[in-house]
């Protein structure tokens, strides 16, 4: 019998090693808890980068539709909404994989090229799925960290792309720090890449940057590197409780097996029917993101103002060093019923990440912290 698959279980199962190993996910926490630890109802939820202006009224009349029949299954193939995302990116539908949020897509991503001891670039701090799932595959991640004033670090970045992982996985705009890859930067890590290696460039955030930030896919489509893109509804498009996301991928071989990687049924069918309608209605997404730039550059000058140096940030979030243990800090906003996010990864135990939300309890949110901090 091998004792080291059974390690760690108490009642005689033999787990996965390497799932029953994975460090776990830290998720924002549930509304109905915050009510609870606060005695508010008002709770400010600014931990999971949702949108606070909800979605587009076109999603809402789909999903009220009598088209929308949740007797029947849905697509498994997403075929009218590839079909919309292959229109708006001008690519193949057949190089489009649809999936139960974009972090379902790195799941299968990491089971569609990952091997147990293969290796994996990503960065610290990161978007905890980009470690985790490797990890469930048994693979080695290394994950660079980022320079002291807060950014990439371009030439730790070449260096360990170019020792040829199988699989990058790099988020730009980058979650939980802020910052976009420039142009010139993503060139310069798509000329580190060897072959052998998939670069995963998971743009949640896309739809946030500003013109100084390249349109990731065209940057790569115009290189010669295998790739997956790695999109969302949930951020942006305010649909994050329905999950659908979507993977472009450099060729339909690679999008095949991505796809076979995933659970048949994975876009449930009001998803698809929230996720098409929003497609149709670019200007709410365009009015709302206008909002929230604004709202972004009033809070970081506000928390600037209270000392802390802040990221720059072409997402819907903040991040920045609140100078104390950021887990006690964001107890403390509980207490007065605002969710934040306390960055708990080693090294970065002081940062807290912060959703722009509505103006009122943005405000809130700097009013509290300018308290909490002077205790
Ligand atoms: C960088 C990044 N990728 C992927 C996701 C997953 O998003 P979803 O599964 O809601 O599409 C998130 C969510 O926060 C994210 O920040």
């Amino acid at each position: 019998m091998d004792n080291s698959v059974k390690s760690g279980s108490q009642n005689g199962l033999a787990f996965n090693p390497n799932v029953a190993a994975l460090p776990p996910y830290n998720a924002g926490m549930n509304v109905a808890v915050a009510r609870a630890i606060s005695g508010r109802t008002d709770v400010a939820r600014l931990a999971s980068n949702e949108n606070p202006d909800g979605c587009s009224p076109a999603v809402l009349a789909a999903l009220a539709s009598p088209a929308l029949e949740p007797w029947r299954y849905a697509d498994p193939a997403c075929a009218t909404l590839r079909a919309a995302l292959g229109r708006k990116l001008a690519v193949e539908p057949d190089t489009i994989v649809a999936g139960n949020g974009s972090e379902e897509l790195i799941a299968a991503v990491s089971r569609a090229m990952l091997v147990p001891g293969a290796g994996v670039v990503t960065v610290v701090p990161s978007f905890g799925l980009h470690e985790i799932e490797p990890l469930a595959q048994g693979a080695v991640v290394t994950k660079v960290a980022m320079t002291d004033d807060l950014g990439f670090d371009l030439a730790a970045l070449e260096e360990a792309i170019a020792a040829g992982p199988r699989v990058v996985f790099l988020s730009s705009p980058w979650n939980p720090v802020g910052p976009a890859l420039g142009r010139r930067s993503l060139e310069r890590l798509i000329a580190a890449v060897k072959p052998g290696t998939l670069l995963v460039l998971d743009e949640a955030y896309f739809e946030f940057a500003d013109g100084s930030c390249p349109d990731g896919l065209e940057v790569l489509r115009a290189s010669d590197i295998p790739f997956v893109v790695l999109r969302t509804f949930s951020k942006a498009y305010g649909l994050a409780g329905l999950r659908v996301g979507y993977a472009v991928c450099s060729d339909a071989e690679l999008a095949r097996v991505v796809s076979a990687a995933k659970t048949p049924f994975n876009v449930n069918a009001a998803a698809q029917a929230a996720a098409i309608a929003a497609l149709s209605d670019e200007a709410w997404v365009h009015a709302s993101v206008a909002r929230l730039r604004g709202e972004r550059s009033r809070i970081a000058a506000l928390l600037q103002g209270l000392g802390f140096q802040v990221a720059s940030s072409q997402t819907n979030f903040l991040f920045f060093d609140c100078g104390g243990d950021s887990a006690t800090i964001a107890s403390a906003l509980l207490q007065e019923g605002i969710i934040v996010k306390a960055w708990r990864e080693r090294g970065y135990e002081a940062y807290l990440r912060v959703t722009i939300g509505k103006p009122a309890d943005n405000d809130r949110l700097v009013g509290a912290l300018a308290r909490v901090v002077r205790q």
